[in-house]
């Protein structure tokens, strides 16, 4: 278990750049699969998932290095069972199934792990994959999918646009025989950086970023290699402004356009925020001084809405806030379940269902608190931020999944923030 100790009531100054997206670069360590030929990733941060997915590769007999924030991989025979170390770490486990499908021929995947966000189900990606000519068999913890010969191409609608399962089946279409047409997918800015990537290995892959891709097969693996530095991370990068929203100061936040979280920096700006956005990179201000206005009634959706993963950062931004607000996720059930943390800081948030209730005007103060998943345990050191006093956010490891050193990053900002060593940790262990 980490333990992050924040002390609340300083504000922010400075600049940050955000790393390489979580959400690109593990289908991208995954899709290195399906080239003939070597790959770089560069700008790679060392998360906890990246880990977990390099590990992934190593066990199934892949070539790759990891040195100076590069990926290098090689083209080498693998296997495709997935050990479940690996596969329970993190829910990116799943878009190994093309790819190992693809190289071995056959995948036996124990069911992913990840946030446990309510049900994740998989099925659309084993449907598509079945769609395509693939022999699939569920098991309890598992699915084994086998191929004779090469995928067949489809013209296949999925049931939800699923980042995940667009993933999959874009990655299938690329080596599948013939011309495939996905119809319903998910149009999030991952999904163009990976059909790039394949794109630039030899794959055919038109309308990215649309719901409808028509994708050429190569009929086996893609003939080149590639190498990209992924798209940056939308999710951190919000962090960071939520950061700024809630200590207050003056955050710029580099190598990002602002287009890829638009509607948060809405939201901060009719919370009060002044926002300044440029073509790659913006502002969030706030005078620690001047409440915050609530009254937000947000909703989440697939992109270009309301991101899922900010809205427990949205909810950290509020508490505070002067006026009841309500946030909806519409994608995972289970999506406030740092509800506790935030109750713990002295706000009356509520979770209901998927909504989670807001009264605002928290004078929030510190407290231990647990981060129950990624998302939930950044919106609790950033609420902390803004909080009176010492707050120690225990960690069972998933914060660094998704950012490699995020008290590191806000204490470079002038937070009062930083990873408890060891021993420190230890004299305080008896805090619940
Ligand atoms: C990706 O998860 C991200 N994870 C999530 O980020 C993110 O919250 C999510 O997309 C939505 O943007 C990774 O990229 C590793 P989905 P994914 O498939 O692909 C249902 C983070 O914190 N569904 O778009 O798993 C599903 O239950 C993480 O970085 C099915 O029913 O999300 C959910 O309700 C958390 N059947 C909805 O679709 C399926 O076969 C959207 O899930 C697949 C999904």
């Amino acid at each position: 278990m980490e333990w992050i100790e924040v002390t609340g009531g300083r504000p922010l100054a400075g600049r940050i750049r955000p790393a390489a997206a979580k959400n690109s670069v593990l289908p991208l360590l995954a899709a290195t699969l399906l080239c003939a030929q070597p790959c770089t990733l560069r700008g790679v941060p060392p998360l906890a998932d990246v880990r977990a997915s390099l590990a992934l590769l190593e066990a199934v007999g892949a070539a790759v290095r990891f040195a100076g924030g590069c990926v290098y991989t090689a083209p080498r025979p693998v296997s495709g069972r997935v050990p479940p170390g690996p596969a329970a770490a993190m829910r990116g486990s799943v878009f190994y199934l093309a790819p190992l499908l693809m190289r071995a021929g056959r995948v036996e995947l124990p069911l992913p792990g990840g946030c446990c966000l309510g049900p994740r189900p998989i099925d659309i990606h084993l449907d598509g994959l079945s769609a395509m000519g693939a022999h699939v068999e569920t098991r309890p913890a598992a699915v084994a999918l086998l191929r004779r010969g090469a995928l067949h191409a489809v013209d296949y609608t999925l049931r939800l646009p699923s980042v995940g399962a667009t993933l999959t089946l874009m990655m299938a279409a690329a080596c599948a025989q013939g011309h495939s047409i996905l119809r319903g997918a998910a149009c999030e800015p991952e999904i163009a950086d990976a059909a790039a990537f394949l794109n630039a290995a030899g794959a055919q892959i038109e309308g990215a970023g649309t719901p409808v891709l028509r994708i050429g097969g190569a009929g086996g693996l893609l003939p080149g290699g590639a190498c990209r530095t992924p798209l940056p991370d939308r999710i951190a990068a919000a962090t960071y402004a939520a950061a700024a929203a809630c200590a207050g100061g003056c955050v710029t936040v580099e190598g990002c356009p602002p287009a890829l979280l638009e509607p948060f920096l809405n939201f901060l700006s009719a919370a009060g925020c002044t926002v300044t956005a440029r073509a790659g990179d913006f502002t969030v201000a706030r005078d620690p001084a001047a409440p915050l206005r609530g009254g937000a009634a947000l909703c989440t959706g697939a992109w270009p809405g309301f991101a899922t993963d900010t809205a427990p950062l949205a909810a950290a931004v509020l508490l505070a806030a002067q006026g009841a607000s309500t946030v909806h996720d519409s994608l995972f059930e289970n999506r406030f379940a740092c509800t506790a943390g935030f109750a713990a800081l002295g706000a009356g948030a509520q979770a209901r269902g998927r909504d989670l209730v807001i009264p605002g005007g928290a004078a929030l103060h510190g407290a231990a608190v647990t981060a129950p998943d990624l998302r939930g345990g950044a919106a609790l050191v950033t609420a902390a931020l803004g909080a009176a006093g010492r707050t120690l956010v225990a960690d069972p490891g998933h914060i660094r999944r998704g950012y490699a050193d995020l008290p590191g990053d806000l204490a470079a900002l002038g937070a009062r923030c930083r990873y408890l060593a060891p021993q420190e940790a230890e004299k305080i262990v008896e805090v619940p």
